[in-house]
């Protein structure tokens, strides 16, 4: 299926500076979080993004949904460049609507001072423009039946909430506004086993049904497989492998992906003992520009990886891969 592209991100980076010690001298230091990351994401496409602690999902999430300012790059967004946009200025912008964010912990997203009905009342009075008290109740009663809150719920502060009906609450603030994006950051981790299969459910239903576009961040490797057409693999800030989700978990062409893959449980089947890679994980701070960045925990590591930095580059149809030595896909 093809997807007419809503996000289209070049070149974005974000780079975070370190604050020196007494003693240290000479250049500044940077962590790159986020390094020359290219991404498109079609309207009414999920698109998954994996990767270990630390790699970078939040910071790109974080910059993709200007709650920070980029370092280097175009966020272009429906033909509208939102980099220039500054982060503190975005919660006025007229796209601001448009984009959505989902993040892990409702608990944390969610005012305990406000019920669940003032929690969505927020986002339709600022981002929608809906005064109204009439129409205003209307809207939060109808986001509360997408998602199946019961409204005699809605006069609940969060804490009287379980933590599936936060997440609801959580979910219906941004749906609310009719965004045409959501940005989900691990949206279901916070939950317990049985509660996150009825959310990922209904947003599966939600995008289905309004023809959603979906940023999804996700550790886990079979939610992403489930829910996602394509997937975005990453490591210490830069994308190494993307593609359909289904073929690439069946075949990566990245050892990085490949060693995801290996660390996942397989019903029926017994846990492989856990091979760890050899070396170090490599830093973010002022990462070598001529090393490949998983270079010193490849198995297929040559000369050329730390000559020479890898760029994401076609690997088959609409797969890609950053490695010299990308694994043969069957
Ligand atoms: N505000 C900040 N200032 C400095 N460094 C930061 C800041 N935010 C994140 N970082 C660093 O950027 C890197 C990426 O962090 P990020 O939170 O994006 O990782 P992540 O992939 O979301 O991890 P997790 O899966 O644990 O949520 C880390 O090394 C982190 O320490
Ligand atoms: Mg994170």
């Amino acid at each position: 299926m093809t997807y007419a592209p809503l996000l289209r991100v070049d070149h974005l980076a974000k780079r975070f500076p370190m604050r020196k010690g007494l003693l240290r001298r000479g250049a500044p230091s940077f962590l790159h979080a986020v390094d020359d990351v290219n991404l498109t994401i079609g309207a009414g496409e999920c698109v998954g993004l994996v990767g270990e602690s630390g790699c970078g999902k939040s910071t790109l999430v974080r910059v993709l949904a200007r709650l920070l300012d980029a370092t280097d790059g175009v966020i272009d967004f429906d033909g509208e460049n939102l980099a220039t946009v500054p982060a503190g200025r975005f919660a006025g912008h007229p796209r601001r609507r448009e984009l959505q964010v989902v993040f892990q912990d409702p608990t944390e997203s969610l005012n305990p001072r406000y019920t669940g009905f003032d929690c969505i009342a927020e986002p339709l009075r600022l981002l929608a423009g809906i005064t109204e008290a009439g129409e205003l109740a209307r809207r939060v009663e109808e986001a509360a039946t997408e998602v199946g809150l019961p409204l005699a719920l809605l006069g609940r502060y969060p804490h009287q909430l379980s933590g599936g009906q936060k997440a609801r609450v959580n979910i219906a603030r941004a749906v609310a506004v009719r965004p045409r994006l959501m940005i989900l950051d691990e949206p279901t981790a916070a939950l317990d086993v049985s509660v996150q299969a009825i959310v990922l459910d209904l947003l599966a239903d939600l995008r289905q049904r309004h023809g959603l576009s979906y940023l999804f961040v996700s550790h886990d490797l079979n939610v992403v497989r489930l829910m996602c057409d394509r997937v975005m693999v990453m490591y210490l800030g830069r994308i190494v492998e993307s593609g359909p989700a289904a073929e690439v978990f069946a075949n990566p062409a990245h050892p990085y992906t490949r060693l995801l893959v290996d660390a996942l449980p397989r019903l029926g089947v017994p846990a492989p003992p856990v091979e760890l890679p050899a070396g170090e994980p490599g830093s973010p701070i002022d990462p070598d520009p001529q090393q490949c960045r998983y270079a010193s925990r490849c198995p297929k590591a040559h000369s050329k990886c730390s000559e020479i930095s890898p760029s994401l580059t076609s690997a088959g149809t609409a797969r890609e891969v950053a490695c010299h030595f990308p694994l043969t896909m069957a």
